[in-house]
């Protein structure tokens, strides 16, 4: 595993930190938070065994079971051999109160007593500033005072000016972004990245693989394009090693669904030294880019945040239907795949438009507009 200095917090952490919004599921399951336990259990402990010292959990991630796994992970010793990570769900506080509730009740999900990140998840202007009114940064420093929480920091979904300003606004200990080959100048983006970099904030990354969306299903073009180069590298390896090619990246969040997703990305990260990629390769990657934005029709990242619709319309499927069947050129397999959807009443034509999906989605994708030319599309 190769390790970075933590900015100047004065320790070093994994350059792969586990993320855990994608733990194994149950087998037929309904819903998201009927993780696979003693798989998810076994794979955050492989982790931690093989080197893995940042984890990463959030008060909603599988409807709440997420930090509650981590939490049972983390006993038998485990809690001292590595950093945990995770979120204020800042949309939940309504009163300054709030803040400490959810933490506390964070801290009893985790069973600990503090923890090391501890981030404002998911960040936009409107939140911020909502909450910043409520007086979140002073909960911030009254939660390390009390030992409740070690670094303050936040996650970031909304446009660079927005991120800009709040990287100034606070002593941040880190901050995490999304940052992936397809999303270099999106959201915060590389810019944003640089921008923390030379304030000494360390940057640590989320959706790596796009949700999964570099690393499967891929076209025969993608393949050909990787295939073109000299050394052999899986679609996943040149993924993250774009990302981890930047110095000012610390950490990236990998998630995994199965153990040997887990092994696999751990092996890639065995060597995982900044500044290592040839103009020839950077130029390959380029191609790759203009691949991928060429065909793509919705820059949907399956976080299912939008998720559940009141109408059970099945946002981020029809959305990864409507990419793939442009990146794949193949409506036909597409078509039918939607009429399985039709059946269960999970498509788009149940949509009444009611708005909820487009306050909540990170990429604020006009969801609405979308679902009736995938629709169209699709039928
Ligand atoms: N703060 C925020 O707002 C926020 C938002 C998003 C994510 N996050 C955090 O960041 C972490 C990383 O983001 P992410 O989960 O979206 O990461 P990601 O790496 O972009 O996508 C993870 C998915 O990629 C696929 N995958 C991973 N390794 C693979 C491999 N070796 N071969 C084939 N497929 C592979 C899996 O898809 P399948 O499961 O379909 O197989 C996996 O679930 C999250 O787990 C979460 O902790 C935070
Ligand atoms: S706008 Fe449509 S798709 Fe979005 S939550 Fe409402 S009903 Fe569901
Ligand atoms: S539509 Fe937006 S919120 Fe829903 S899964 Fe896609 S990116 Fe996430």
């Amino acid at each position: 595993m190769h390790y970075v200095e933590f900015g100047k917090l004065g320790f070093k952490v994994s350059r792969f930190g586990m993320g855990c919004m994608r733990l194994p599921m149950e087998e037929g399951y309904s819903d998201d938070s009927q993780v696979d336990e003693d798989e998810a259990i076994k794979m955050i402990r492989y982790a931690i065994d093989n080197g893995v010292t940042y984890i990463d959990t959030a008060y909603g991630y599988h409807g709440g079971r997420s930090e509650v796994i981590v939490g049972k992970a983390l006993k038998k010793g485990y809690r001292d051999k590595t950093k945990i990570a995770t979120k204020l769900p800042v949309w939940h506080a309504k009163t300054y109160e709030d803040f400490e509730r959810l933490l506390d009740e964070q801290l009893s999900r985790l069973k600990v007593d503090y923890v090391d990140f501890y981030l404002l998840h998911a960040l936009n202007e409107k939140q911020w500033h909502r909450v910043r009114k409520l007086g979140v940064l002073d909960f911030l420093d009254e939660a390390i005072k009390k030992g409740k929480i070690r670094y303050p920091g936040f996650s970031f979904h909304d446009e660079l000016p927005v991120f800009k300003d709040i990287i100034d606004s606070y002593d941040w200990c880190m901050c995490q972004i999304q940052l992936n080959i397809l999303d270099e100048h999106y959201q915060a983006g590389v810019e944003g990245l640089k921008y923390a970099g030379s304030r000494g904030i360390p940057v640590v990354i989320m959706e790596p693989l796009r949700g999964g969306r570099l690393a499967q299903n891929l076209s025969e073009e993608v393949i050909d394009i990787w295939n073109s180069y000299p050394i052999k590298r899986s679609a996943v390896e040149w993924a993250f090693r774009w990302i981890y090619n930047f110095p000012e990246v610390t950490t990236i969040l990998s998630g995994v669904s199965t153990m040997d997703q887990l092994k696999e990305n751990i092996e890639i990260f065995k060597n995982a030294e900044p500044n290592v990629m040839t103009d020839e390769e950077l130029s390959l990657v380029k191609r790759v880019q203009e691949y991928y934005k060429s065909k793509m029709k919705v820059g949907c990242t399956g976080c299912d945040y939008c998720m559940p619709c009141p109408s059970n319309v099945a946002i981020p499927t029809i959305f990864s239907m409507y990419n793939d069947a442009s990146i794949y050129d193949d409506f036909k397999s597409y078509k039918n795949r939607y009429k399985d959807l039709i059946s269960k009443d999970n498509d788009a034509s149940h949509c009444v438009e009611c708005g909820n999906c487009e306050s909540a989605c990170p990429q604020h994708l006009p969801i609405i507009e979308k679902l009736k030319e995938a629709h169209g599309a699709l039928i």
